[in-house]
Parts: structure tokens; C-alpha cells; sequence
């Protein structure tokens, strides 16, 4: 079969891989403890899917204006704005179908053949891809752990710039990572974005996904509005990852590329879930209030776990719903050297499925292996108890290779 040759360069989530080895391992009747999904296990409030009935009953079922309705771009303008401390305006909203598509649209819309792009490694696989994917050269910049989590490391990136850089793509509350940029590290990211005169992507999608302190934006600093995209999603915040529903929130020229990209690509976003993103946004927040409530309690728990656990070691995150995880000393008890063997030994030994460094783009030169995210958004506290004591189990009764 003759493909497009750009199909080499296109990626994807490895990340599926592990929920098909977990799905095999389930179909042989054994148990498995997810805590390798990005999904959310809730399900999404009942006056955001009412409102969603509410609108195919009334017949919003046609094509809608590709940059999205009104009404939704009206409540994002202000919601995003409000939140960042920013003004923004219905025309700086361009509503997709999830926030993924904010990332390739940014690239089609910004990003040159040849052009380099500043991403996160390790990051949301995506990323690399799209990159990848039309023709742009991948920069990664790396992270350094520190006691209070993951850090850029801000040299590093800085080094990374030459006169092609064209875009720097930032998703603080990170995943994989959970890492978030003090204020000094997100003035030093925005002075750089302004003196080298690069885009930013700030893949917020986790922005309202916290669990104490406030989440603080990029763009809200001096100079940055108008050189950078917001990718919003109703993913995380409403336990709405299959609705498909997002937005790039830029400028109005880029927002307008964005419009212009829908209608290439899928005409609108879906005309009713729209509706009920309006709802979302600006109807009751109690839903929203109980799925942050619920992730945390199931942070508090794995985090509970992991410290208990010799071998696993995790600063506690305070957003998003990732705890990443040093397995250096676990691997070395059971004598791995490979992470990915030292996961698919732990599905087999003892249910608990969960990705590692390899499922979130490639290693940079030099750089060490022996981590795993362990995600807490698709689980329950008690199989999160159950999980973690059977892999601790597990490691301490350790007595050389498996
Ligand atoms: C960092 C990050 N950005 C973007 C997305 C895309 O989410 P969605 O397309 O469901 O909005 C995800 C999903 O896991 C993510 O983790």
C-alpha cells in the first residue's frame, strides 16, 4: 500500500498499548487496578447533560457557525478571562471538538516546515507528533526533580533557542509530571517567549483541576496575551473527555485561523454539546466542585500509598491527576533494568497497570528511565488501597529477577 510519506512522522499515544495489556489480562479473569487511564471514572453532572437533551429536543441538531455558537463563545471569553485576570472577547474564542485539536491547529496555523518547537519532555505525546507531523523540527526541554516536584530546567530550554525557534509549548499542572513553574520560573519562560518572539501554547487543560493554592496562567503576564493560545477543554474540569469539547481561546486573527481550520476539518463542534458547555460554564458548579473533591481523595490515597510503598518514590501533586513516580530502587529490587519490563511484570504479578517515561515522547540524550505515571482518575480509592498493598507486596517480597 502507497501511503503519504508523511505518515512516517506521524505518532500517537503509546499509552493505548498499556490499556490493551490491561484489557488482555482482564479477559484472562484476572483483576485489574487502572492506574494507567487519563480517563475520569465519574460521570459528567446531570444539568450539563440535561442541558444537552434539553437542546437536541429543541432541535439544535444542524451545522452551527464553525468557530462555535455564540453563547459559548461568550461565556469562554469571559470565564478564561476572568480567571487569568485577561479580557478576552467572543471573537478570541475558537470552539473545537476537545482540546487536542488546539495543538495541531496551533502547528497548521503558526508553524513552518523547519521552523523549531520548544515542548515538553517528558509531555503530552501529542506534542511530538504534530511536530513531527508537518514538518517542524521537535526541541524538547527537559525537567529536573526537585523536593517539591518537577522543574524546568530553564538553562536547558534557554539553550535550546536558536534564531528557527518559532514556539514554545508550555502545559503547566503537566502531565505527565504534575509539574507547575514557580512565579519566578513563569516570568523567566515569559521573557523568553518575548525576547526570542515566539508563540506559546499554554495547554491549560488542567488549569481547574487543583487541589489547594490558585493555578496561575502564562499569558496572564505582561506581554503575552497577544503571543499565545489557550488550549481550554471540558475534559478534566466536567468529567467530559468523550464529548468532545474544547477551545483555543487567541488572538482574534489566529482565532479566526482556527475557525477556518474547523471548517476544513469537521465543519463545527458537535452543536448540542455546545449547549451544554454553556450550561458547563456558566449553570451550577456543584458537579464540578464534586469530581475535584472526589480526584482528591483518590490523590490523597495514592499518594498515601506510594509513600508508603519503599522503593516508589513521589512529591505530592497539588493539580491535575498524576502522581509521577521514581521506581529507580523498586526496579533495582527486582532486578529491572528495563522500565517497560518492570511494568508489564507488575500487570502480571499484581493487577496494577500503570504507563511509564516511554509513553510520553522520546528520551532525551542521556536521560534516566525509571519513572511511571501512575493516574488516579480512572480508579476508586479503595482499588487504589487494594492496588498499591499488592504492589507493595509485590516489591517486598522481592528476591531477585522475575
Ligand atoms: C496535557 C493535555 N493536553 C491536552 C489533552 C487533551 O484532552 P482533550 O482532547 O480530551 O481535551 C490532554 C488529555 O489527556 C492532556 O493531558
Amino acid at each position: 500500500m502507497r501511503l503519504a510519506n508523511r505518515i512516517e512522522h506521524l505518532g500517537t499515544e503509546r499509552a493505548f498499548a498499556v490499556s490493551q495489556a490491561a484489557r488482555e489480562w482482564a479477559a484472562r479473569g484476572n483483576r485489574v487496578y487502572p492506574l494507567h487511564l487519563g480517563d475520569i471514572n465519574l460521570p459528567t453532572p446531570a444539568n450539563i447533560v440535561a442541558a444537552q437533551q434539553r437542546a437536541i429536543a429543541e432541535g439544535k441538531t444542524g451545522y452551527c457557525a464553525p468557530a462555535g455558537i455564540p453563547e459559548l463563545r461568550a461565556a469562554l471569553a469571559e470565564d478564561v478571562g476572568a480567571r487569568r485576570g485577561l479580557q478576552y472577547q467572543p471573537e478570541n474564542v475558537a470552539v473545537q471538538p476537545g482540546g487536542k485539536p488546539v495543538i495541531t491547529k496551533f502547528i497548521q496555523a503558526l508553524i513552518n516546515p523547519g521552523d523549531e518547537v520548544l515542548y515538553p519532555a517528558p509531555g503530552f505525546p501529542i506534542y511530538e507528533s504534530q511536530i513531527d507531523y508537518f514538518g517542524a523540527v521537535a526541541k524538547p526541554y527537559r525537567f529536573v526533580e526537585t523536593p517539591r516536584g518537577f522543574a524546568i530546567d530553564l538553562d536547558f530550554l534557554s539553550a535550546q533557542i536558536t534564531p528557527r525557534t518559532r514556539a514554545l509549548i508550555f502545559n503547566n499542572q503537566q502531565n505527565p509530571l504534575a509539574a507547575e513553574a514557580t512565579d519566578a520560573e513563569l516570568e523567566r519562560l515569559a521573557e523568553l517567549a518575548i525576547r526570542h518572539d515566539l508563540w506559546v501554547l499554554a495547554d491549560e487543560a488542567y488549569f481547574e483541576t487543583r487541589y489547594s493554592g490558585e493555578s496561575r496562567s502564562i499569558v496572564s503576564l505582561p506581554g503575552m496575551q497577544p503571543r499565545s493560545v489557550i488550549l481550554y477543554t471540558f475534559s478534566k474540569k466536567f468529567a467530559m473527555t468523550g464529548w468532545r469539547l474544547g477551545a483555543a481561546i487567541a488572538p482574534a486573527r489566529v482565532s479566526e485561523i482556527f475557525a477556518q481550520l474547523n471548517v476544513n476539518d469537521e465543519s463545527c463542534t458537535a452543536h448540542f454539546a455546545q449547549w451544554a458547555g454553556v450550561e458547563a460554564v456558566r449553570g451550577d458548579q456543584a458537579g464540578a466542585r464534586a469530581i475535584c473533591a472526589q480526584l482528591r481523595l483518590c490523590r490523597d490515597a495514592l499518594f498515601a500509598a506510594v509513600a508508603d510503598t519503599p522503593g516508589l518514590r513521589a512529591a505530592k501533586p497539588e493539580s491535575a491527576f498524576y502522581l509521577y513516580v521514581n521506581v529507580a530502587d523498586a526496579m533495582d529490587k527486582r532486578g529491572f533494568t528495563d522500565v517497560n519490563d518492570f511494568a508489564a511484570a507488575a500487570l502480571r504479578e499484581t493487577g496494577v497497570a500503570f504507563c511509564t517515561r516511554r509513553h510520553f515522547g522520546r528520551l532525551l540524550a542521556g536521560e534516566a528511565e525509571h519513572y511511571a505515571r501512575f493516574a488516579y482518575s480512572g480508579i476508586s480509592v479503595d482499588d487504589i488501597r487494594d492496588g498499591m498493598s499488592r504492589l507493595r507486596a509485590w516489591l517486598d517480597g522481592a528476591d531477585g529477577p522475575h
